[in-house]
């Protein structure tokens, strides 16, 4: 076996004995194909990780930034009570119809809502209704606006709420300072505020698995 085949059998290990799908996720996987969404959702391990940091945050409210078919938003939604809320941001209508769907068909349209549009747009309309804090902020979507998102993020969170940042290793290219590719220098703009901002608290993880070598930066929001 490759390096790569035995990350992805470990993953598969992982996934059955511990992230095992059902009917609501598969479909979601199974319609997001079948529309042709690009296969870069959350593996099932670390779909399951954003359940338990959910849980473990208590979170009763969810900011999802990057909806793509809305499989990481049933991990993040399931962890939520029936009075929770989830508001999950996508640009392409096509995509974010699609998530409405499967959101539905997995019993979770009462608690999250996808909304369409470039996030950047929507973030500055979300906070205009002044919503109550949101506990925990997933950002997944074009990694250019990275540092943008972890901005709005400070404003629509409390001290101890939970910001977690996918896709922050990509192969080590998060490495290359010089780099002129925008994901690279949004993702390393947002590492930069989590270091040095005063209200934020990070670290970030290596992972390997079906998707690669990859990783996500995790901060606490401080008072
Ligand atoms: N969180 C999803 C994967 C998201 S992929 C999961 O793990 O299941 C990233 C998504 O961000 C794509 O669907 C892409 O269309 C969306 N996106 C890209 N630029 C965006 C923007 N400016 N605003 C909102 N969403 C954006
Ligand atoms: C890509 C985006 C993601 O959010 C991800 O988890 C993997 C890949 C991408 O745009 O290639
Ligand atoms: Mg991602």
């Amino acid at each position: 076996m490759s390096q790569s085949e035995q990350w992805e059998a470990v993953d598969a290990y992982f996934a059955a004995q511990l992230a095992p799908d059902d009917e609501g996720l598969r479909a979601a996987l199974r319609d997001s194909e079948a529309a042709g969404l690009p296969e870069i959702a959350v593996s099932a391990p670390q779909g399951k990780l954003l359940h338990l940091l959910a849980r473990i945050q208590g979170a009763r409210t969810v900011l999802e930034i990057g909806t793509l078919g809305g499989y990481s938003t049933i991990w993040l939604a399931r962890a939520l009570p029936e009075d929770g809320r989830l508001v999950t941001l996508e640009y392409e209508p096509q995509r974010a119809e699609v998530a409405a769907r499967n959101l539905a068909r997995a019993g979770l349209d009462k608690v999250a809502e996808v909304r369409t549009g470039p996030a950047l747009e929507t973030l500055p309309r979300l906070a205009d209704e002044n919503p109550p804090p949101f506990d925990l902020v997933f950002i997944d979507a074009d990694k250019a606006n990275n540092a943008h998102y972890v901005e709005w993020a400070l404003k629509l969170t409390r001290a101890g709420s939970v910001i977690v940042l996918d896709n922050v290793v990509r192969g080590g290219r998060v490495l290359d300072a010089d780099s002129g590719a925008p994901d690279v220098q949004g993702t390393r703009a947002a590492l930069d505020l989590i270091a040095s901002h005063p209200r934020l608290d990070g670290t970030a993880v290596q992972t390997v698995g079906v998707k690669g070598w990859d990783g996500f930066a995790l901060a606490r929001v401080l008072a």
